[in-house]
């Protein structure tokens, strides 16, 4: 039995697009909500390889996606390189800031794995149980992104700490970037080692970056992980994310050698279409606000979507995070929509 995530991927056609929704587990689920709190943490949730395994199964027993992605965090990379890290509920993760060239050179590489071992576990368990039709995708925080939260502590509406410092001391920032670069490409071959199919990189703040700026903090970085983990991996399919890149995208396709890549909302899809399409398989990009609000106006943008893209890979997703307040039946009646449709 193949599995039509990872079909599409390859560049083959399909009966219908494949499907998955980023943050399909989480707090829209009721037995997640129970499972956090058994947990005693969402940290404590990512480091427990039976629980993270467990959560990421709940979306696909009440409706079966064509993938499930590795439940985790992106900010699990500072935390292995020495950065307190604690997630408050309703206000989101917390870090000592990283504002200083000490700051960073205290931070070490030394024991990534050992502290990231419960996750590697975590995909090798859901590798052996999600079956013959659903793909598993690792996944990792592009350097940039987890820069932002790095250097500012906490995330923020314009990333304004770490865009400062790029500008004020770009040989220092680097320094930050490229470790990031090295443990980010060390993390993912080893996802791939215990069982991951395909690897997507959020992005999720490149949208923030000029064009000179998003070359250098987003594109460079990112060519350079995927250069490293294909010199294992030549097969490997790896999704980028720069969530907000806009007209930058096709650049960032052609320079960083990524298989596919996710879109956000904010792209109109005519656009993404004939200049993103044309290049790779797509992923996205239905408004998660729609899937909250449901009914008719759900349906119809669904097959808008469908309509659009079929004539290239694609495989439908959200263009960002299902949101907490998402009635689950919502998540099943989309399911149906792009289950029920036939190229
Ligand atoms: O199904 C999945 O997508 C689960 C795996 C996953 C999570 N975070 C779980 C999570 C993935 C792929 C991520 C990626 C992630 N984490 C990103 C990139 C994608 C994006 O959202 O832009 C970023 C920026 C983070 C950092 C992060 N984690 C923030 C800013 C927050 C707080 C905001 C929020 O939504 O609460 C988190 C928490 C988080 N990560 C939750 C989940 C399920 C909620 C935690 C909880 O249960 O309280």
């Amino acid at each position: 039995m193949s599995k039509r995530f990872l079909e599409i991927l390859k560049g083959k056609k399909t009966d219908r697009p494949a499907f998955w929704f980023m943050r399909q587990a989480g707090r829209y689920l009721p037995e997640y909500m129970e499972k956090r709190k058994e947990a005693g943490s969402f940290l404590d949730l990512c480091y427990n390889p039976e629980f993270a395994i467990e959560v990421t199964h709940q979306p696909l027993r009440r409706n079966k996606m064509d993938a499930a992605i590795l439940f985790s965090d992106i900010l699990v990379i500072p935390h292995a390189l020495g950065q307190d890290l604690a997630f408050q509920v309703g206000k989101g993760p917390v870090l000592t800031p990283i504002d200083s060239l000490s700051k960073l050179n205290a931070l070490s590489i030394d024991h990534l794995h050992e502290c990231l071992s419960p996750i590697y576990n975590t995909v090798k368990g859901l590798s052996s149980t999600l079956g013959q039709e659903t793909a598993l995708i690792g996944f990792a925080g592009a350097p940039w992104t987890v820069a932002t939260y790095m250097v500012q502590g906490h995330g923020s509406p314009d990333q304004a700490a770490a865009r400062s410092w790029a500008y004020n001391d770009p040989s220092v920032f680097q320094k930050l970037i490229d470790l990031l670069v090295e443990a980010t490409s060390s993390y993912l071959i080893r996802q791939v080692d215990h069982g991951a199919e395909a690897l997507q990189l959020f992005d999720s703040w490149s949208g923030s970056l000029p064009e000179k700026e998003f070359e250098r903090w987003c594109i460079h970085p990112t060519a350079k992980i995927i250069q490293n983990i294909r010199a294992i991996y030549p097969d490997i399919p790896i999704i980028g994310f720069p969530k907000g890149a806009g007209a930058k995208y096709p650049n960032f396709i052609k320079e960083t050698g990524v298989t596919a890549v996710s879109i956000d909302t904010s792209m109109p899809l005519e656009w993404a279409r004939d200049h993103i399409q044309s290049l790779v398989p797509i992923q996205g990009s239905l408004d998660p606000l729609l899937l909250a609000a449901g009914g008719d106006a759900l349906e119809k943008e669904a097959l808008r979507i469908l309509d659009i893209f079929k004539d290239g890979g694609h495989i439908f997703n959200l263009g960002h995070g299902i949101v907490p307040q998402t009635p689950p039946e919502h998540v099943e009646q989309l399911s149906k929509i792009i289950r029920d449709y036939r190229y």
